[in-house]
């Protein structure tokens, strides 16, 4: 199968999984299910799930028995995006091109999506059926999961990201900020698929683990770049957030060129801790390009 359709059948796939996994609109409380529906069945480009399965991929596991762990993951993203978008935090009003989760439905239903989305993750990790049946293996998926999301992963820099408002950032500072908020839940979802392959040499499971750091961290900086670049039709949110919420980014402390020169150096780093895998890893080695040159 060549990689882009790989991409495109795993994106299709994840798709129905995520719908099946959720409670219909219809079922009490309604206006709550409708709101995780809202913000999950949104048109996003689906990369942490993708890297899940590429990773499956990369090491020798079916990657339709990891629906649960990718499910898993996207179910934290949105729950990040919902919350990330309140008045609280970014207090934007455009995600996916529609009015974002909060002015849709309201606050307090926004919030409680959030918080739904986030407990349906660790409930899907802890019961999906296709999953390994080796307890201890779903045990750490859960924990990997968990201390991603946490306040020592994505929850931990949203907490910097806003403390760090209108304040100039070291380099050091900045790339410690995107590694939490941002490359938590990216570096997750390759560690989920790697630690499903029980068979997987130590030595292998750190290389894909240098891979996703090295990836999550350009994948900020291109949010960074194309909240700069783009413009809002493309991006489906309000471009030029950043600036106007005098958010510490990449751009505003390199410029444009030496963001981009970072990302790429960063891949390129990402690449190179692909070496000792072959043709099954191509598909990571796509995504890793793809996350510096994508358009949104
Ligand atoms: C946006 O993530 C927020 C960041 C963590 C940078 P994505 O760009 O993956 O969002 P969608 O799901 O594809 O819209
Ligand atoms: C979002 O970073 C990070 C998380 C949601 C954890 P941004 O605030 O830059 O994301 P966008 O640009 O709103 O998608
Ligand atoms: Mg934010
Ligand atoms: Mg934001
Ligand atoms: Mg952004």
């Amino acid at each position: 199968m060549s990689i882009e359709a790989f991409i495109s059948q795993y994106r299709a796939h994840v798709e129905q999984a995520l719908e099946q996994r959720l409670a219909g609109g219809d079922i009490h409380p309604c206006q709550l299910h409708q709101a995780m529906r809202y913000a999950v069945l949104n048109g996003g480009k689906r990369i942490r799930p993708i890297l899940v399965y590429a990773t499956a991929r990369a090491v020798g596991l079916e990657p339709a028995t990891l629906d649960g762990p990718a499910c898993a993951v996207e179910f934290i993203h949105a729950f990040s995006l919902i919350h990330d978008d309140l008045p609280a935090m970014d207090d934007d009003e455009l995600r996916h091109g529609k009015p974002t989760c909060h002015k849709a439905f309201g606050e307090a239903i926004a919030l409680l999506a959030g918080d739904a989305l986030q407990a349906l993750a660790f409930q899907v990790l802890a019961q999906d059926r296709a999953m390994t049946r080796q307890p201890a293996i779903r045990l750490h998926l859960v924990a990997t999961l968990a201390q991603a999301a946490g306040s020592r992963g994505m929850a931990g820099g949203q907490a910097i990201d806003l403390a760090a408002v209108g304040k100039e950032l070291t380099l050091a500072e900045l790339e410690n900020m995107h590694i939490h908020k941002t490359g938590a839940l990216i570096r997750a979802s390759v560690l989920m698929g790697a630690l499903s392959q029980e068979a997987l040499p130590a030595v292998s499971l750190q290389q894909l683990d240098h891979y996703a750091k090295c990836i999550g961290l350009a994948f900020q900086i291109r949010d960074d770049i194309l909240d700069v670049t783009a413009d809002t039709r493309t991006l489906g949110k309000t471009q030029g957030a950043d600036a106007l919420l005098k958010k510490p980014t990449y751009p505003a402390l390199l410029g444009l060129e030496g963001a981009r020169d970072h990302a790429r150096t960063l891949v390129d780093e990402a690449l190179a801790s692909l070496q000792t895998f072959g043709p099954e890893a191509d598909v990571l080695r796509w995504i890793a390009g793809y996350i510096v040159e994508r358009p949104y």
